[in-house]
C-alpha cells in the first residue's frame, strides 16, 4: 500500500508504513471491507447492504470483547467522559472502533417509530410542486411567508424529514428521506408542538412526525395556559419543533461509534428543517437554553408507561419556527421558560411506542455513558458577536441571484453518491460558491447559519482533486475569520498558506500544499474510493477542546450538529451544481490529524465529506415516496 502514496506528501508515508508495521490484521480488514464494497450483482443481500451504505466494519473490528467496560473509572467530569469516549471510538488503521463486526439481520431495527393508539393526522400531498428557485431560499426576505396551515406544515415536513423515494432491488425495498443518515438507519425522530390549527386539532398539542405516512401523531394535548406561556415572547403563528435520537438504530450496526453518527444526523436534520422553513418564507432558531429534562417533559420521552420495552429516545433540541421576517423575533434570545416546559407533562398523553427490534444482540453501555455526560442542564442562552465576519458581497464576490433548479427539485432530489467517476471537475467559481455557503455573514442572516447562536467551531481541511483553475492539493478553509492565525499555529509548520488569487476576499481559503492527494484522501476515509474520486473531499476539523471548555461537555453534540449542517449545505449545493456528494462518517481519525499536522488533541476531525461526479447504480429501481405520487402501487414493505 505504501507505493500508492504520492511522493509529494512524504510525511504521509508514515501513515501507510504504520499500517504494515501495525500488523497484517489491519490490512486484511481493509481488504475485506473493499471486497464488500465491490460485491458482485448476483449477491442480493450484499447489493442491498451496499445500496443502503450498510457495510459493517470487517470482523476483527475494535474490541467487542469489552463492550461493557466503562469509559473511565472513578469520579470523572463530564468533559473527561466525553474525551474518553471520543478517543475510544476513533477508527485506527490497525483497529476499528468496537462494533459487532457483522450484520445481525434478525435484530435489524425498524426505521419507523409509531405511537400506537395516537391519532394520526395525514398531511395532504397535493400542493408540494412549488417552482421557487433554489437560490432564493438563501436571499433574506425574498420568499413571502406562507400562512401557517395544514398545507404549509405539510410542505415543511416534506422538505425537512419526509421520505423522498423508495428503492427496490430484487424484491427488497427501502426508503430514502430528505434528511440523510449514516447507513440509512435514521436514528432521528421529529416532533412538533403546534397551536390549534384547522384540519389538525382544535387545541394546542404535541405531535410526533411519522415519515412513512407523512403525518403527525398526536401525543399530547397542551393546556392553553401552558401553550400561551411557552410562546408568549414569539410572533403569532410560531410553533416549536423538536428532535430526539434512538441510538440503538445506529449502534445495531456501528457499535460504540454510533453516538457520533446520531449527532451528525441531528445536524443534517437541523439544516433540512431550517432550509425547509426558508422555502416557506419562515425562519428557524435553535434554543440554546432549555435543559434535556425540560425537553423530555415537553416531548413525553420519559413516560415509562408509553415506552414499555420499546427503545428509548434521548432529547436533542427544540427550535422555534416562525413566520417573522428577516430581522427575526427578539424573544428567541430569552429562550423557553423551563418551568413551563415541565408543565407539558400534565397532558393528557396518547399512544404507545413500538419496539424497533425483537431483541438486542449486544448493547453498548459506553453510549449510555456519553449520553449522560452530554446531558444538557438549563443555561443562559448563547449570544455571540459576528461583527468581524464578512458580508455576503465579500464572501461571494457577486451574490448568487440565479440558478438552474427549483428548491423542491434540489431538496427532494438530494441523494448520496454511491461512487464517484474520478473524472468530473468543477470550476473554481462553483467551488468558491459552495464554500461561501458554509460561512455565516456579519449580519447573521445567512441561511442556515442564522439558526444557531454560536460562532463556527468547525473548519475544513480540504483534499482538492479536480477544481479547474486551482492546483490540486491540500487546502484549509477557516469558517471564522478570527481563527485563521490559530489554525496556522495548529497545522503543519511548513504549509504555504497562500490565498488562491481569484478567491473572494471574504472567503478564508488557503492552499497549504500542492500535490495529488487522491490516494491519501481515500486511505484516510477508511479506504473509501469516493473520497479520492470526487472533485474534492474534506475533513471537518473541530476546535474541540476549547469548545468543551467554553460551553461544557454537552456541546460535544453541537460540534457534530454543526458538522452535519455543513454537510447538508454541501449536499444541496452539489445537487444545484449538477453533481453529487456523500457524507463520510468512516475515517481514520488520527491519520487525518497527521495529514494536516495536528499533534495535540485540542483539534479533532469530526466528519468527512466528498463532492464530485456520481456514478449511478442502474441496478436499482426508484419508486415514488407516497401514495398519490405512486399511482395505484401498494405501499412498499420495509425490509427487516
Ligand atoms: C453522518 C453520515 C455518515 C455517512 N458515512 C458514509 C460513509 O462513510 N460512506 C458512505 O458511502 N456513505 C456514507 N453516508 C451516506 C449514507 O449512507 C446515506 O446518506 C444513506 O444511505 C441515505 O442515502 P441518501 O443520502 O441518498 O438519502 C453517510 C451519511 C451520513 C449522514
Amino acid at each position: 500500500m505504501a507505493t500508492t502514496v504520492p511522493p509529494r506528501f512524504p510525511w504521509t508515508q508514515r501513515l501507510t508504513a504504520g499500517w504494515e508495521s501495525d500488523g497484517v490484521c489491519s490490512l486484511r480488514a481493509l481488504r475485506r471491507w473493499k471486497r464488500y464494497l465491490s460485491a458482485t450483482p448476483d449477491d442480493a443481500e450484499t447489493i442491498v447492504s451496499h445500496s443502503l451504505r450498510l457495510p459493517v466494519m470487517p470482523a476483527l473490528s475494535g474490541s467487542p470483547e469489552s463492550p461493557g467496560k466503562k469509559l473511565l473509572e472513578g469520579d470523572d467530569t463530564p468533559e473527561e467522559v466525553v474525551v474518553a469516549y471520543h478517543e475510544r471510538t476513533k477508527h485506527h488503521y490497525h483497529r476499528y472502533a468496537a462494533s459487532l463486526g457483522q450484520m445481525d439481520w434478525a435484530t435489524q431495527p425498524d426505521p419507523f417509530r409509531r405511537y400506537e393508539g395516537a391519532q394520526l393526522i395525514r398531511f395532504p400531498l397535493s400542493d408540494t410542486r412549488r417552482t421557487l428557485p433554489y437560490w432564493k431560499i438563501y436571499v433574506p426576505g425574498s420568499v413571502a411567508p406562507m400562512p401557517l396551515s395544514i398545507d404549509s406544515l405539510s410542505i415543511f415536513f416534506r422538505y425537512a424529514l419526509s421520505l423522498t423515494a423508495w428503492k427496490r432491488f430484487q424484491g427488497t425495498t427501502w426508503s430514502l428521506r430528505a434528511n440523510p443518515s449514516s447507513g440509512n438507519l435514521h436514528p432521528t425522530e421529529g416532533y412538533a408542538v403546534l397551536p390549534a390549527l384547522d384540519g389538525v386539532h382544535d387545541r394546542p398539542a404535541s405531535y410526533h412526525y411519522a415519515p412513512k405516512e407523512h403525518g403527525l401523531e398526536r401525543r399530547a394535548d397542551l393546556d392553553l395556559t401552558v401553550w400561551s406561556a411557552l410562546m408568549a415572547a414569539f410572533p403569532k403563528s410560531s410553533f416549536l419543533v423538536g428532535l430526539s435520537s434512538i441510538p440503538w438504530r445506529e449502534a445495531w450496526k456501528y457499535g460504540e461509534r454510533a453516538f457520533r453518527y446520531c449527532q451528525h444526523d441531528v445536524g443534517h436534520a437541523v439544516a433540512t428543517m431550517r432550509i425547509s422553513a426558508a422555502a416557506l418564507g419562515w425562519r428557524l432558531f435553535l434554543f440554546s437554553g432549555p435543559s434535556d429534562a425540560g425537553m423530555t417533559k415537553l416531548l413525553g420521552l420519559d413516560r415509562d408507561a408509553d415506552y414499555g420495552h420499546a427503545e428509548r429516545e434521548h432529547p436533542d433540541l427544540i427550535a422555534l419556527v416562525t413566520p417573522a421576517g428577516p430581522d427575526g423575533p427578539h424573544g428567541v434570545s430569552r429562550g423557553l421558560p423551563e418551568e413551563t416546559l415541565r408543565q407539558a407533562e400534565a397532558g393528557p398523553w396518547y399512544g404507545k411506542a413500538n419496539a424497533l427490534s425483537p431483541a438486542h444482540g449486544v448493547d453498548w453501555p459506553v453510549i449510555e455513558e456519553v449520553v449522560r455526560a452530554t446531558c444538557r442542564q438549563s443555561k443562559t442562552p448563547t449570544s455571540e458577536d459576528f461583527s468581524r465576519f464578512a458580508s455576503e458581497e465579500e464572501l461571494f464576490g457577486a451574490p448568487v441571484r440565479s440558478g438552474s433548479l427549483s428548491a423542491e427539485k434540489v431538496i427532494l432530489g438530494r441523494r448520496s453518491a454511491v461512487s464517484m467517476d474520478g473524472t468530473t471537475s468543477i470550476s473554481a467559481e462553483a467551488f468558491f460558491r459552495m464554500l461561501a455557503r458554509l460561512v455565516p455573514t456579519s449580519d447573521r442572516r445567512s441561511m442556515p447559519w442564522d439558526a444557531i447562536p454560536w460562532k463556527p467551531r468547525i473548519h475544513l481541511g480540504l483534499f482538492v482533486h479536480r477544481v479547474r483553475g486551482l492546483p490540486p492539493g491540500l487546502y484549509a478553509l477557516a469558517r471564522d475569520p478570527d481563527k485563521v492565525e490559530t489554525l496556522r499555529a495548529v497545522l503543519r509548520g511548513d504549509f504555504l498558506w497562500q490565498r488562491p488569487p481569484t478567491c473572494p476576499s471574504g472567503l478564508h481559503l488557503y492552499l497549504l500544499k500542492e500535490g495529488d492527494c487522491h490516494a491519501l484522501a481515500a486511505s484516510v476515509s477508511c479506504g473509501q474510493d469516493i473520497a479520492g474520486d470526487g472533485a474534492f473531499s474534506l475533513g471537518m476539523i473541530a476546535d474541540y477542546m476549547d469548545s468543551l471548555i467554553t460551553y461544557g461537555a454537552a456541546f460535544y453534540r453541537n460540534l457534530f450538529w454543526e458538522a452535519g449542517m455543513v454537510g447538508q449545505v454541501l449536499y444541496l449545493e452539489a445537487e444545484e451544481a449538477g453533481i453529487r456528494s456523500t457524507g463520510i462518517g468512516c475515517y481514520f481519525d488520527d491519520p487525518v490529524h497527521e495529514v494536516f499536522g495536528i499533534v495535540s488533541r485540542d483539534w479533532q476531525s469530526f466528519y468527512h465529506f466528498t463532492v464530485g461526479g456520481p456514478v449511478e447504480d442502474v441496478r436499482l429501481t426508484t419508486l415514488p415516496a407516497y401514495g398519490p405520487e405512486r399511482g395505484n402501487l401498494p405501499d412498499p414493505t420495509v425490509p427487516r
